[in-house]
């Protein structure tokens, strides 16, 4: 795999995935979208992966879409740019494993968005979350009008897509964009916690439930709730559910294999 905005390593079964554009806070242009699209591909087809991280550096995780790159669109090259975007970011939300974004510093337009379609979030006390597109005459276009406001509901949403001001990690915890809180020192190291927590749980199930809340927002609670019924009677063919079990009854800790 030939990359070179994005840096990808494998630790047994956690994947990191670290942007790597520093002298540009890791603003994203169509280079980075064409290696987080082939490592993605990667990730899919790598079955030894249960956890994947998605990181930037201590200064930035991501400050958004290139606006260099931005200045000379015109609404065709706007739309190819974007299309490209959100079919990157409903890859991201569609894979079989969980994904978290581990956050330092400037987590600001694409890159919010971006931390928006992992399953959890883990920011270091230095980031700065914000959607500052309003003030460059456009609006979000890497999903926040939608997945911010499924997020923190409509008022929350409107205050920060309107103002385009930055909110900093605490205002973030208190609004629910971010899960976990840590002194940047130990982002690292919290991140790679919660990430083999995540590796230890059962793969299928972990799966069965991440495909059941993505969908919760689209379909009706009927609808939901029947897809929720089949595949927690389907889990009960799977060994994990087997092993869960008799790990409880035995008094022992299960050792999941993601059968
Ligand atoms: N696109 C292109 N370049 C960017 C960028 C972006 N989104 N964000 C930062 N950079 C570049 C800056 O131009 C600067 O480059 P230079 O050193 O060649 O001048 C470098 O990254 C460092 O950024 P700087 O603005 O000096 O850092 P700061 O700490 O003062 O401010 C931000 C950080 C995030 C507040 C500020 O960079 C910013 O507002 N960026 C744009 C965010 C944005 O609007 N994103 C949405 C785009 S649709």
């Amino acid at each position: 795999m030939e990359l070179r905005t994005v840096n990808y390593w494998r630790d047994d079964e956690i994947a990191t995935v670290q942007l790597n554009r520093p002298e540009v806070l890791n603003a994203i242009n169509e280079d980075v979208l064409a290696d987080l699209a082939e490592v993605t591909r990667s990730i899919i087809n790598d079955d030894k992966i249960r956890v994947v991280v998605l990181t930037g550096n201590e200064q930035a995780f991501a400050a958004g879409a290139d606006i260099k790159s931005f200045v000379a669109y015109n609404p065709s090259d706007a739309h190819k740019y974007i299309h490209k975007v959100q079919k990157g970011m409903s890859q991201l939300l569609s894979l079989g494993k969980p994904t978290i974004a581990s956050i330092a510093g400037y987590a600001v337009g694409g890159g919010c968005e971006l931390a928006m379609v992992c399953d959890l979030r883990i920011a270091a006390d230095n980031a700065v979350f914000g959607l500052p597109e309003i003030n460059l005459g456009i609006v979000p276009g890497g999903g926040a009008t939608q997945r911010l406001t499924r997020l923190v509901g409509e008022g929350k949403a409107k205050e920060l897509v309107f103002l385009g001001s930055m909110i900093n990690a605490q205002k973030a915890l208190e609004y629910g964009i971010i899960n976990f809180l840590v002194p940047l020192a130990d982002l690292k190291e919290e991140t790679m916690k919660l990430a083999r927590k995540l590796s230890r749980k059962p793969p299928v199930a972990i799966q069965a439930a991440k495909e059941l809340i993505n969908l919760s927002f689209d379909v009706d609670i009927f609808n939901g709730l029947m897809m929720e019924k089949e595949k927690f009677a389907y889990l009960f063919s799977t060994e994990d559910q087997k092993e869960g079990m008799n790990a409880f009854l035995e008094g022992r800790k299960a050792d999941f294999k993601g059968r």
